[in-house]
């Protein structure tokens, strides 16, 4: 028996997920089967809008883990706390997940440390079990557990990369920005702005997007173009709003920026 409020984590509402290709019935199947899914895509193009809507769709609880390097198997698992009765165990997101039967999401999971992600492996293969070791306990993971993982795959380096003993233990699925016409929905739903404008928008993300890889890290995201819209739609001159949304937080370089605010211009001015 547990004691754990799972109504924290439950979706109430539906959240807007607009599907792009096959994802929600891959995503579906792979959960029927207890695969867990790796989501590989850049920032801002819908991961973890998906993750929400699947946890609402499939009614499951979701616990969100934002990885970071500074993380020890620890924060996932749980550790003693120290209090005025003496210690104390507390579970951490990952135990709790495995044992209310939620989704967990480990986003941006390269950002941990290998010896962190490997804390993961017993329960993603047909053990499905999470040895707390500090504890002397073994979970054994409930039958609706699921764990989802999130990587952009631009930023890794060779320091920071999945060992192959943990990416093969996963089903991968693509994420990328959407289609045109998608994307401009997706801002107009977001934002209330109009179709014209929406789809201006999204052709200045197309032509930066260009420019990923030659001299841009990465393009101007969906949710950049979402800030865009939300300027607008409160009354903000597009070419302003623009250029504080899709120009400034991209780069510092004054070339790139000249470039990018010439395409804004060319769509808005
Ligand atoms: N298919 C989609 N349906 C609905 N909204 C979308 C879709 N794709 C992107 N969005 C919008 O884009 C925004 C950013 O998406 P999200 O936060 O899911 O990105 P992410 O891929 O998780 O990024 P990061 O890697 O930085 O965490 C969302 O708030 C949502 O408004
Ligand atoms: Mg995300």
């Amino acid at each position: 028996m547990n004691n754990i409020d799972t109504s924290q984590y439950q979706i109430e509402r539906e959240p807007y997920y607009l599907k792009v290709a096959d994802e929600v019935e891959l995503f579906q199947a792979a959960y029927d089967a207890r695969m867990p899914v790796m989501l590989k895509g850049p920032t801002g193009c819908g991961k973890t809008r998906f993750v929400e809507y699947m946890a609402w769709k499939l009614r499951r609880p979701l616990i969100t883990v934002a990885c970071n390097e500074d993380m020890t198997a620890s924060d996932l698992i749980g550790r003693y706390l120290l209090d005025v009765n003496g210690t104390r165990w507390q579970d951490g997101p990952l135990t709790t997940a495995a044992r209310i039967g939620a989704i967990c999401y480990l986003d941006e999971v390269v950002e941990a440390r290998q010896d962190t992600t490997v804390v993961i492996h017993p329960l993603t293969d047909h053990r499905r079990t999470l040895p707390l070791d500090k504890k002397g306990e073994v979970v054994t993971a409930h039958p609706d557990f699921h764990l989802v993982i999130s990587y952009n795959p631009g930023y890794q380096s060779l320091m920071k990369d999945l060992k192959q003993s943990t990416k093969q233990r996963f089903g991968a699925l693509d994420f990328n920005y959407p289609a045109a016409d998608i994307e401009a929905r997706v801002v107009r739903h977001e934002t209330g702005i109009d179709e014209v404008i929406a789809g201006k928008l999204v052709q200045i993300a197309h032509r930066a997007r260009n420019l990923k890889g030659h001299g841009l890290d990465e393009g101007i995201s969906t949710r950049l173009l979402v800030y865009a819209g939300q300027l607008i739609a409160k009354g903000v001159d597009p070419v302003a709003a623009c250029r504080m949304t899709l120009v400034r937080p991209l780069t510092d370089d004054p070339d790139m920026r000249d470039t990018l605010d010439a395409a804004v211009n060319t769509f808005l001015g």
